[in-house]
């Protein structure tokens, strides 16, 4: 089956275009929530893109896999795996994640800046099938833009136009869904996972980012 690449015309400047719109947040954001992974720990990471988080989970000695369904984001992935110089091998699968089953369950899944490229009723599937994944006690952790229900109307109008422009942007070049931002938290509680920490990442004073983290019961 051919799979969708929608990266292919903005792939190769997917990581610089993040790290510039979010002035170094998204990168730092990302790799919020690698404190919890220890050595060993099975580690599934959705829609990879260039890897930045699969790598440093990797050189803590975590048994990683990768899925992307683009093989243009898993190009600059294998560059900067070489480029790494890795001791533990990272399993990079080009799949759908739908496709991704595993009877073990895994310690720990990472969807960052994931779910919020599909139509809400998609990104509940998705997010359904990712918590499946994980193993009982296990962790989900989901990095993206932070839900402005908590702040004040400036900031709600900032945070909701920050957000337009980006998801526009990848709308227009990779065909992403346009849609209200996701309350991950909420959407996570909703499945049975306790929540047990949240990280934000400011711009002005502002909550732009933020990396859940939730605990499966
Ligand atoms: C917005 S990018 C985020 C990439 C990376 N997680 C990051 O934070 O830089 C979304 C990624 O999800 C991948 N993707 C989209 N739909 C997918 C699917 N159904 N299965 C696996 N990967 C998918 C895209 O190819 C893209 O690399």
């Amino acid at each position: 089956m051919q799979l969708k690449d929608g990266y292919r015309l903005m792939g190769f400047s997917y990581e610089a275009t993040g790290l510039l719109y979010s002035f170094g947040r998204i990168p730092k954001c990302k790799v919020a929530m690698l404190d919890h992974v220890n050595k060993g720990d099975r580690i599934l990471i959705a829609g990879v893109g260039h890897g930045t988080e699969a790598i440093a989970a990797a050189r803590k000695g975590a048994d990683v896999t990768a899925v992307d369904i683009s093989e243009t984001m898993l190009r600059h992935m294998r560059k900067k795996i070489d480029r790494a110089g890795l001791k533990h091998p990272i399993c990079l699968k080009n799949n759908d994640i739908l496709n991704v089953t595993d009877e073990t369950g895994f310690n720990m899944v990472f969807a960052n800046f994931f779910l919020n490229v599909f139509s809400e009723e998609k990104m509940m599937t998705i997010l359904t099938h990712l918590t499946s994944l994980v193993k009982p006690g296990g962790y989900m952790v989901i990095g993206d833009f932070a839900h402005p229900k908590n702040g004040g109307l400036l900031y709600k109008a900032f945070q909701n136009i920050y957000w337009y422009i980006a998801a526009t942007l990848y709308w227009l070049t990779a065909d992403n869904a346009v849609h209200p931002i996701y309350d991950y938290p909420a959407l996570l509680s909703k499945l049975g996972f306790e929540i047990t920490g949240t990280r934000f990442f400011t711009i002005l004073g502002m909550k732009n980012y933020w990396s859940v983290i939730g605990k499966k019961a």
